[in-house]
């Protein structure tokens, strides 16, 4: 585990709630499901720039608060008729501390 950078707790973030992380490559937001998954994706939305963290979750998804398309938080694809995809991340978890790679706390190169 010692690759990875811890970033905080599972119980700071509310069920069905996000918070945000700040990367030099962007924020990307972190999510926890009503059943305590944790994902991490873009936080910015596709289709206009929506902060992803500010919106519903609902299951393993989460819905833009801007125009309503909804995001697979496992893998970033846009649901349904819309088309799009943010970048997902991989996230661990142990002992309730939550742990992304990091390579997303690097500057991706020019
Ligand atoms: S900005 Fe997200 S749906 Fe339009």
């Amino acid at each position: 585990m010692d690759e990875w950078i811890e970033i905080g707790r599972v119980d700071t973030i509310p069920r069905r709630g996000a918070r945000c992380v700040n990367t030099p490559n962007g924020k990307i937001a972190v999510f926890r499901t009503q059943d305590d998954q944790i994902f991490a994706i873009d936080n910015r939305c596709p289709h206009r720039g929506g902060p992803l963290s500010e919106g519903i979750v609902h299951g393993a998804s989460v819905t833009c608060p801007m125009h309503n398309w909804v995001f697979d938080l496992s893998t970033g694809q846009a649901q349904g008729a819309d088309e799009g995809e943010v970048r997902s991340y991989a996230v661990n978890v142990v002992d309730g501390r939550i742990f992304i790679t990091p390579d997303l706390m690097m500057v991706a190169a020019e």
